[in-house]
């Protein structure tokens, strides 16, 4: 059993990550101010423990590292929005930037083996070279991307200064249960399923031909697990599926899973959308037990039954 801090693990994607720790016999401290994410979100487990903290609050935060001591930390909290990093500039950085130097710090001072983290694939930016690679060069667009990179040259700095391992995860388009419908920065699946639950039109920004690497939170979950038994130093890695959809694709998968006759309201291509885009998971599948297992249309059907059940709840 090891002693692990997830930070952001009340969200979406931590959420997921700790209950599948806590199957697999961990003690989990989850720790998260709860700004994005829910208490609700997390299970009532003996070996479950969640501290409300700002990692932007470096002090609270070392009484609580000194006083767990992890083996091991998945570092999930964040803004996790490109476009609050463009309208609010500063506290994103705060917590993106700061915060994540403050957990990585912190890890390392307390004897922490392994740090995990969640980079994003906003990292490449507008690089049209596809499938993207991790040894293409960074070119960010936003300042949320530009804080992801920050993130991985500060591990990279620690890794080789302490010798503690860090493992960065670019995830691509994360979808699965637990995602928030409401929130104006969530993922399009999500937003694009509660709508069609409830007898609204889709808007699609541009032509709908714009693809993206949607990769289901069951497999993220799977990459953060086997990269558990990486070797030393820095390493990222790209978690996706290798496969890429179009929006146009999406929006007839969904329809075809309700049974309904489409109905999309275009609107004009928003400033900053990348085109296309799609993971080169070689690297991921090379070195660790790491393989898409979720199918987009298996994946969306699961969804949509999970968000039906809850609503009948
Ligand atoms: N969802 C995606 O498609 C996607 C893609 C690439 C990268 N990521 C990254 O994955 C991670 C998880 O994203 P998510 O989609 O689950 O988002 P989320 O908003 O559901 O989860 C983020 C969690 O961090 C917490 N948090 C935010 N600021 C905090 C702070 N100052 N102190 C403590 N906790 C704080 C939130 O309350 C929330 O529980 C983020 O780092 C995000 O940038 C997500």
């Amino acid at each position: 059993m090891k002693n692990i801090i997830v930070t952001g693990g009340a969200g979406f994607i931590g959420s997921h990550l700790v209950k599948a720790l806590l199957l697999d016999g961990h003690r989990v401290v989850v720790v998260d101010d709860l700004s994005t994410g829910k208490s609700s979100n997390l299970p009532s487990h003996p070996n479950c423990h969640l501290f409300e903290v700002d990692i932007v609050d470096e002090l609270a935060l070392a009484h609580l590292f000194e006083s767990e001591r992890p083996s091991l930390v998945y570092h999930e909290a964040a803004i996790a929005s490109v476009q609050k990093s463009i309208h609010d500039p500063v506290r994103t950085s705060a917590v993106n930037d700061q915060g994540a130097k403050h957990v990585f710090e912190l890890a390392v001072h307390v004897g922490s083996e392994q740090i995990v983290f969640a980079s994003s694939a906003a990292v490449y930016g507008e690089d049209p070279r596809l499938p993207k690679r991790e040894t293409f060069e960074p070119t960010p667009l936003s300042p949320y991307g530009f804080q992801k990179w920050q993130n991985e040259k500060d591990a990279a700095r620690l890794a080789k200064k302490s010798g503690v391992r860090f493992t960065a995860l670019r995830y691509f388009n994360v979808y699965g249960p637990q995602q928030d419908p409401q929130s104006e920065y969530s993922g399009v699946i999500s937003i694009f399923v509660d709508r069609i639950l409830n007898d609204l039109p889709l808007t699609i920004f541009g032509d709908g031909g714009q693809t993206r690497d949607f990769v289901n939170v069951a497999d993220v979950v799977q990459a953060n697990r086997s990269v558990q038994r990486v070797g030393g130093g820095f390493n990222v890695f790209n978690v996706g599926t290798a496969q890429e959809t179009s929006l146009l694709e999406l929006v007839h998968h969904l329809y075809m899973i309700e049974n309904q006759a489409p109905n999309v309201v275009f609107q004009p291509r928003r400033e900053g959308d990348i085109h296309r885009s799609v993971a080169d998971i070689g690297q991921l599948m090379s070195k660790t037990d790491y393989s898409s297992n979720v199918h987009i249309l298996q994946g969306l059907q699961a969804l949509v039954s999970a968000i039906k059940l809850k609503n009948n709840e």
